[in-house]
């Protein structure tokens, strides 16, 4: 069976909502209403709002004490006392309102990475567009254009405000036509902290060492807590995964065991059928970017495993591989499929670029020692330097990105999504829509983008330390562009 909301989902105490009486006719027929269904494993924030058309979320930011360590509390910030935060969900094409109110000391602002929403709702601080202050209120009105699952996270000093607990789970859910039939869908965000013996976050941020190589836990989280998480299945049943990395800087490698695991899409929604991949080695989960499984038990299994892949040294100072368990599944009988079903979907079409014909940009990622630190670079300038780029809204363009450092950068790019045309000259199989990509030490990576949302977009490493010591910049995107959704209403 697959698990429902309670219609009670869509009654608001009060219409705060979107704010204008229910129009006559709706913007943009969404059809009839629709009962979306649960992620398991998050806390789901409330819709405040009864429109159908319409969804209105609160998000407290403030300090909090959680369970990170089991029996331990650590201080942390958070999103309504919750760590990750609540999870955000709405379909294709409504309206959503996210009225965040600032209880910390200092400012933030709420980022919805890979949502191609307005320009000035994407919660960067650059020109005019000003962080929530201390005390303040600010409702970003989203209207997502396509279903995926993506995440949101603070702009401002991102290093230290994500990883003392601010980051949540956005989903847009597909129409009900073309979304996978599954038996339970689960959310999961993979994570690593830095705590100290009194399982305290280590409040030392960007140190010199930390600022080269990014900040790496020496916890790793699973929907916020350092345990071995629980699950139940069922025989015969198919669940969708959907998996997020919001560390800091560590590449996640995550390892199945006893279960047969298909990835069915990437940051930017599902992928056709045909470009469907089996999992046979670790699944490669960069910070920022998303993966969408299908998993179910391997057969003559009842028992399963996720094990995320570390590197570590052994009593003979060996680097070695540790299999650190974040995920254990049983079998409960009393949810086994009544008959062996599997979950499929309509195809979803994207675009298959020929990039041989495209303006090329290249940006070459690099950096330098200089007197007052390690100072990363998009070519040769660092933020809040950037060089002048400017394109035409639906230019097709490719981004020829040149790695000229040892260390990987996982490459983000705001407001667009993008397709994936070779690694190192050479063809990949790295199908679906993305907007977070990673670049390997020395590689080279182009990718192709229309550049459908008009504004000034920013692009940069989502190793959080390395986008704080200059490894960001911005693309003019200018004109109208052809977002088919993106109707923002302004009061
Ligand atoms: Cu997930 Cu510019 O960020
Ligand atoms: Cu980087």
């Amino acid at each position: 069976m697959r698990a429902v909301v309670p219609a009670a989902l869509f009654v608001g105490l009060f219409a705060v909502g979107c704010g204008e009486p229910p129009p006559v006719t709706p913007a943009t027929d969404l059809g009839p209403p629709i009962v979306l269904p649960t992620v398991e494993g998050m806390v789901a924030a409330e819709d405040m709002d009864e429109a159908p058309d319409c969804v209105e979320y609160e998000l407290h930011v403030g300090t909090a004490e959680v369970e990170l360590e089991p029996g331990v509390m650590t201080p942390v910030w958070a999103y309504n006392g919750l760590v990750p935060g609540p999870l955000l969900q709405a379909r294709v094409g409504q309206h959503v309102h996210v009225k965040v109110t600032n209880d910390l000391d200092e400012a933030t602002t709420i980022h919805w990475h890979g949502l191609r929403i307005s320009n000035e709702m994407d919660g960067v601080v650059h020109g005019e567009l000003k962080p929530i202050e201390p005390g303040e209120t600010f409702t970003y009105k989203l209207t997502p254009p396509e279903a995926g699952t993506f995440w949101y996270h603070p702009h401002v000093r991102p290093n230290e405000q994500i990883e003392r607990g601010l980051y949540g789970m956005f989903v847009v859910h597909e129409a009900e036509d073309v979304r996978p039939s599954v038996d339970v869908e689960r959310g999961f965000i993979v994570d690593d902290v830095l705590l100290n013996n009194d399982g305290s976050l280590d409040d030392a941020f960007g140190g010199g060492m930390e600022t080269m190589h990014g900040r790496y836990g020496n916890a790793l989280l699973m929907n916020g807590q350092d345990s071995v998480m629980e699950l139940k299945a069922g025989l015969g049943t198919v669940e969708r995964w959907r998996i997020t990395n919001s560390a800091n800087a560590r590449t996640m490698y995550l390892r199945f065991t006893g279960l047969v695991v298909k990835r069915i899409g990437a940051d930017g929604g599902l992928w056709p059928q045909s470009e469907v991949q089996t999992i046979n080695g670790d699944l490669e989960l960069p910070v920022g970017a998303r993966a969408d499984l299908e998993v179910r038990f391997a057969p003559r299994s009842t028992e399963g495993k996720v094990e995320n892949i570390v590197l570590g040294y052994d009593e003979n100072d060996e680097i070695v591989e540790f299999g650190i368990e974040q995920i254990h599944v049983t079998r409960d009988p009393a949810k086994d499929a009544v008959r062996r079903k599997h979950g499929h979907f309509a195809d979803p079409t994207y675009e298959h670029v020929d990039a041989s014909t495209a303006t090329t940009k290249r940006l070459t990622l690099s950096g330098q020692n200089t007197p007052s630190g390690v100072q990363f670079t998009i070519n040769g300038s660092a933020w809040p330097e950037f060089d002048d780029w400017s394109v035409q809204a639906g230019e097709l363009q490719v981004l020829d990105i040149r790695n000229e450092l040892g260390m990987e950068h996982p490459f983000h790019l705001h407001g667009q999504l993008f397709t994936v045309v070779d690694r190192n000259g050479a063809a990949t199989n790295e199908p679906g829509l993305r907007d977070t990509i990673l670049v390997p030490g020395g590689a080279r990576v182009r990718i192709a983008t229309r550049f459908e949302n008009p504004g000034m977009w920013m692009y940069h490493c989502h190793i959080l330390e390395h986008e704080e010591a200059g490894m960001m910049a911005m693309v003019d995107v200018q004109g109208d562009g052809a977002m088919p959704m993106d109707e923002h209403e302004s009061e």
